[in-house]
């Protein structure tokens, strides 16, 4: 199999079975909480962060560092979206949920223990060689959803803008105003470029049947499966 199936493979089964709940009405604000909470302190926050561990690992290979510096700084600081860095406006998306920021500071007592072990792999494994797998794990894997074999094929349309808010969910059935979305309006603006580079630098750096593949391979395989019990471990919390 080559290298591109293998990671569809892995990405047509990054679905859980609770994410049809978050996506209709229904959840109280506490259940809400333990959601997002979940979701800022295991990867949001830290992203930008976990991209420069990435980076710090690339050879001096000058598109691959550009392209990571570019998803870096945007990550970090909104500068091409106009917007603001995508940690901070995710704490926007959730005090117009009124859910506010002293509630989401950094507790790994709280943290599910399957959400731990996400968490600290994503720390690990961005700093770890094969290159190709650290950037693999952070901008395919996490970056990326199941629509991503769709979205190569170009049979998916992301939502652009006000499209893109007004269809949020959390705009649609929670009562977030549409002017605490900036975070969706970042991602509707600079994300689909950003998933084509990620897609290009590993599958350009990393040849089919080479150590390299099956390491992207294995780490975003692994990846899953501990994505899917961290999922399940905040399914659980939410009593789902
Ligand atoms: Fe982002």
């Amino acid at each position: 199999m080559t290298l591109k199936e293998r990671l569809l493979a892995v990405m047509d089964r990054k679905h859980h079975w609770a994410y049809p709940r978050l996506t209709r009405a229904g959840l109280t604000r506490e259940q809400l909480l333990v959601h997002f909470r979940h979701e800022y302190l295991v990867y949001v926050r830290d992203f930008p962060a976990l991209l420069g561990r990435a980076l710090g690992v690339t050879p001096p290979l000058e598109d691959v560092r550009s392209a990571l510096a570019e998803i870096l700084y945007e990550e970090q600081t909104g500068g091409l979206s106009h917007t603001a860095a995508h940690p901070a406006l995710f704490l926007r998306m959730m005090a117009g949920l009124g859910l506010h920021a002293a509630e989401f500071v950094d507790d790994d007592a709280w943290l599910h223990p399957a959400a731990l072990r996400y968490r600290d792999a994503l720390r690990e494994r961005s700093a770890s060689l094969p290159w190709q797998a650290a950037v693999a794990l952070l901008t395919i894997f996490v970056e990326g959803s199941v629509n991503e074999r769709a979205e190569l094929a170009g049979t998916y349309a992301r939502r652009r803008g006000e499209d893109a808010v007004g269809e949020h969910p959390l705009v649609k059935f929670y009562g977030c105003p549409p002017e605490a979305m900036d975070l969706t309006r970042a991602h509707a603006e600079v994300e689909g470029e950003h998933r084509r580079d990620a897609w290009r630098i590993v599958l350009e750096h990393a040849d089919d049947a080479t150590g390299e593949a099956r390491a992207v391979a294995s780490t975003c395989e692994q990846a899953l499966t501990m994505w899917h019990a961290y999922r399940d471990g905040v399914a659980e919390r939410m009593g789902l």
